[in-house]
């Protein structure tokens, strides 16, 4: 089971658009996939179509960490049905769960986390089986949530726009996850850079895209992810990429496809100490 945290510093960059865009790539390739949503503003529960039923969330889960019950508390994501009907490059029974979000996660978006409650959603993960993929998408700081997500998380997506604070943020992040890494996780890997919302026509974009470039090497993922204009709209109907009609959502969907394969292929698993050798 990989597990893999979509985090940045900032918020509005494209974490859970991010997140969903590799939830909607996973379902279509047939990936068992659990979405965390670990953000108290539960966007992502939103976006992936859950309906309010008898699941207790995931801040409630985190708190009773040692009896939670994850999978009975998992919800299926409302895309699943469509994807089923639909036309499948997969064979078998489709798996997109949702640990539902609520602002009661925020209890732990403190500072000061005690290693204990760090491990709280370690502790839950650890007796949920099925799933090859768990996509952890994190709130807007480096506080307890996100650091409870990386003492759980094999690996960090960062999320950035291609503009001056987002990658000076990102830079930020990046150290903080080097620092966590060796008090916290020394397993815990960078997946990599994902610039979001990119518009290729843009001279500034391109700019700061190759500054990233510069400032990330072979950690800036490829393929960046195109601002794109039904974007809301399609979030705002709870409908997954892959099924959406047109031919800029297939795009879309073939970006994350793409992404999805190279933050998963066991070849991008590189530590930050790879970026540091000279190049
Ligand atoms: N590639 C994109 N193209 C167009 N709009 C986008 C794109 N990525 C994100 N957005 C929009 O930007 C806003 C913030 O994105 P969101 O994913 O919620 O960010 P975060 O989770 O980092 O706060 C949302 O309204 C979303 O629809
Ligand atoms: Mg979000």
């Amino acid at each position: 089971m990989q597990v893999v945290s979509i985090s940045s510093l900032k918020g509005g960059v494209g974490k859970t658009s991010v997140t969903l865009g590799l939830a909607s790539a996973a379902l279509a390739a047939g990936i068992p996939t659990l979405v965390i949503d670990l953000d108290p503003h539960a966007d992502a529960t939103t976006g992936l179509g859950v309906k309010p039923s008898h699941q207790t969330d995931i801040g409630r889960l985190l708190k009773n960490a040692r009896k939670a019950d994850l999978a009975q508390n998992a919800a299926p994501s409302g895309w699943v049905g469509a994807a089923e009907s639909g036309p499948s490059t997969s064979s078998g029974r489709k798996v997109l769960d949702v640990a539902v979000g609520s602002a009661y996660s925020g209890i732990y978006d403190r500072p000061d986390l005690s290693r204990r409650d760090l491990r709280r959603l370690s502790t839950v993960l650890s007796r949920v089986n099925g799933y090859s993929l768990v996509l952890i998408d994190c709130p807007p700081s480096l506080n307890g949530l996100t650091r409870m997500a990386w003492t759980a998380s094999n690996r960090v997506l960062l999320v950035a726009e291609p503009s001056l604070f987002s990658v000076a943020g990102t830079e930020r992040t990046m150290r903080a996850i080097d620092l966590f890494r060796e008090e916290f996780a020394p397993d815990l890997k960078t997946a990599g850079v994902v610039a979001n919302r990119v518009r290729p026509s843009s001279n500034e974009h391109n700019y700061r895209l190759g500054e990233m470039k510069t400032m990330f090497g072979d950690l800036l993922l490829s393929p960046t992810i195109v601002e794109q204009a039904n974007w809301q709209q399609i979030q705002g109907a709870a409908h997954s990429v892959h099924q959406w009609p047109g031919e800029s959502a297939r795009q879309a969907a073939s970006l994350f496809d793409d992404l999805l394969k190279n933050i998963t292929d066991s070849g991008r698993m590189r530590s930050r100490a790879l970026r540091r050798q000279p190049s």
